[in-house]
């Protein structure tokens, strides 16, 4: 990573713009946010492609996630953030905890099979688990941006993998997701995030 990325969240960014700074050097954030969604549209299709039974949904994968699909606009594209961020009144994980609360966080994954054993237990066990693990993964916010994004892909990816569709989130207002981030960063409940996953979660 550039060292000139690594200290603060706001020096990603074109100075006054919500444009991170990129290798297509676009200033415009119309412009941007559809390269981002053509980006995220194209690699959905390479890593749904690519699931079989090695797929590992550990750490190395959320940071390829990451990686392969921004790679070639965004510099920093999956590296983990050493630096301190927050979002309203929500502070994520201390930048200097980072790598130690993801390994934490991928231990107690890797202790439930990375979630690949869910195809035959209940909607709801899944739900469960999957809401515990966004939550936890929400608190860490690994990357200086596109958190949200990868996040929903990777558990996207863990729901594919078990014969569900991706999660449907299209009946969720972004006030509501929002207010449920806010529950899990800071009061550690993911109910809300269960309930939308539970609702939005359907065999293929
Ligand atoms: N006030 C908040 N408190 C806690 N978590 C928040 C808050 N606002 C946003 N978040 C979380 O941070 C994520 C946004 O992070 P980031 O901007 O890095 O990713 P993104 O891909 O641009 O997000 P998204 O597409 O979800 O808006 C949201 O999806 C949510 O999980
Ligand atoms: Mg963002």
């Amino acid at each position: 990573m550039a060292s000139k990325y690594k200290n603060e969240a706001s020096s990603i960014y074109i100075d006054g713009t919500d444009v991170p700074k990129n290798k297509f050097n676009l200033t415009n954030s119309i412009q941007i946010h559809e390269l981002e969604r053509e980006l995220i549209k194209e690699a959905y299709e390479t890593f749904y492609d690519e699931l079989d039974e090695d797929t590992v949904f550990d750490e190395n994968y959320l940071k390829s996630l990451h990686k392969r699909t921004f790679g070639e606009i965004y510099e920093w594209a999956g590296v983990y953030r050493d630096f301190n961020m927050s979002k309203g009144e929500s502070r994520f994980c201390q930048g200097s905890f980072v790598i130690s609360s993801s390994k934490k966080i991928f231990e107690e994954l890797k202790k439930d099979n990375y979630l690949k054993d869910y195809g035959n237990k209940s909607k709801e066990e899944f739900a469960k688990k999957l809401a515990y693990f966004k939550c936890e993964i929400n608190a860490l916010h690994p990357f200086c941006e596109l958190n949200g994004r990868i996040t929903r892909m990777f558990f996207d990816m863990i729901v594919a993998f078990n014969g569900y569709k991706f999660i449907d989130y299209s009946t969720v207002t972004s006030k509501h997701y929002i207010s449920c981030a806010i529950e899990c960063v800071q009061f550690a409940d993911e109910s809300g995030f269960e309930e939308i996953i539970l609702n939005g979660l359907k065999k293929r």
